[in-house]
C-alpha cells in the first residue's frame, strides 16, 4: 500500500530530471499523475517507461489556454486534482544583467512564476472544496541568494517563495498545504553549466559538506513526503535541499 494511494498529481516540466523523478516516486506510491512538458512524443515514452498510472499531455505552461485544456483533461482521464507540482521552469537569460531586455523578464514571469498562479487559481478551489490538497513550488537556492548572471531567475523564485507562504497563509484553514522546495545543484540538464566542468563542478562541492552532485531522487523523496498525510503538519516552509551548500562556514 502506498503512501498515494488513491491521489492524483499533475507533475510539470516532467519529461526529464527533477519533475521526472518526482512523478516517479509518485507513481510508486499509488498515485495517478499527469506529466506535462512541451512535446507529446517525450512525455508519452516517459509514461509509458513509468508505468500505466501516468498519462501525459503536452502543455507550455507559459501559455494560459494549455493549463486550462491539461487541467480539464486530468480531471476527466484521472479525477480531481489533490496533488499540484509546479516544477517546470526555464533560465533564458543566464548572463549580465544589463544585458537583459523585456522580452526575457516577460518570458520568465510567465513561465516560472505566473504558471504557477494560474495552475493554482485551477486546481485549488477544487482542493478547498474537499478539504485537502497538497501544492509543492519547486523553488531554488538561488531565490535565497543571489546567483551570479541570474537576475530573472533568482527573481521568479524568490518570488515564488513569497507566493507558497502566502497561499499557505490563506488556504491552510481549508485543508490545503501549500510548501516549497529549494535545491542546490542537481544533476540535470538545466544545471550542465555548473557540473559538467570540473573546475566548476568542484568550485560547488568543496563549498558542500555532502560531497557529490544533488540527484533528481533527492529532491522527490522530500516532493513525496510533502504530497503525503505523513507532511501533514507542514505548510508554508521552503526546504533547502543543497547537500549543506548554504551553511555559512567560519
Ligand atoms: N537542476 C538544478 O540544479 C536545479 C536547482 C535548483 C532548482 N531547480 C529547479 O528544479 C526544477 C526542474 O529543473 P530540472 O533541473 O529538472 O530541469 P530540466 O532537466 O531542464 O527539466 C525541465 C523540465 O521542464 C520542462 N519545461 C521547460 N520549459 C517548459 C515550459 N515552458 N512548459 C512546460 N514544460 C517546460 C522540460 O520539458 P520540455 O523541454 O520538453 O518542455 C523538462 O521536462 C526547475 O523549477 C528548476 O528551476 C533545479
Amino acid at each position: 500500500m502506498g503512501v498515494l494511494n488513491g491521489k492524483v498529481a499533475i507533475v510539470t516540466g516532467a519529461s526529464r530530471g527533477i519533475g521526472r523523478a518526482i512523478a516517479e516516486a509518485f507513481a510508486r506510491e499509488g498515485a495517478r499523475v499527469m506529466i506535462c512538458g512541451r512535446k507529446q512524443e517525450t512525455l508519452d515514452l516517459v509514461a509509458a517507461e513509468i508505468g500505466p498510472s501516468v498519462k501525459a499531455i503536452a502543455c507550455h505552461v507559459g501559455r494560459a489556454d494549455q493549463i486550462d485544456r491539461m487541467v480539464a483533461f486530468t480531471t476527466k482521464e484521472l479525477g480531481p486534482v489533490d496533488i499540484l507540482v509546479n516544477n517546470a521552469a526555464t533560465n533564458i537569460s543566464f548572463g549580465p544583467c544589463l544585458e537583459i531586455d523585456e522580452s526575457q523578464f516577460d518570458k520568465m514571469i510567465e513561465i516560472n512564476l505566473k504558471s504557477a498562479f494560474r495552475l493554482v487559481k485551477a486546481v485549488a478551489p477544487g482542493m478547498c472544496e474537499r478539504g485537502s490538497g497538497s501544492i509543492i513550488n519547486i523553488a531554488s537556492i538561488a531565490g535565497l541568494r543571489p546567483q551570479l548572471y541570474s537576475l530573472l531567475y533568482s527573481m521568479t523564485k524568490a518570488a515564488l517563495i513569497m507566493m507558497t507562504q502566502s497561499y499557505a497563509l490563506e488556504l491552510g484553514s481549508k485543508g490545503v498545504r501549500v510548501n516549497a522546495i529549494a535545491p542546490g545543484l542537481i544533476q540535470t540538464a538545466l544545471s550542465e553549466h555548473y557540473w559538467k566542468d570540473e573546475v566548476q563542478r568542484e568550485s560547488v562541492l568543496e563549498k558542500q559538506p555532502i560531497q557529490r552532485l544533488g540527484q533528481p531522487s533527492d529532491i522527490a523523496e522530500l516532493a513525496l513526503l510533502l504530497a503525503s498525510e505523513k507532511g501533514s503538519y507542514i505548510t508554508g516552509q521552503t526546504l533547502t535541499v543543497d547537500g549543506g551548500f548554504l551553511l555559512p562556514g567560519l
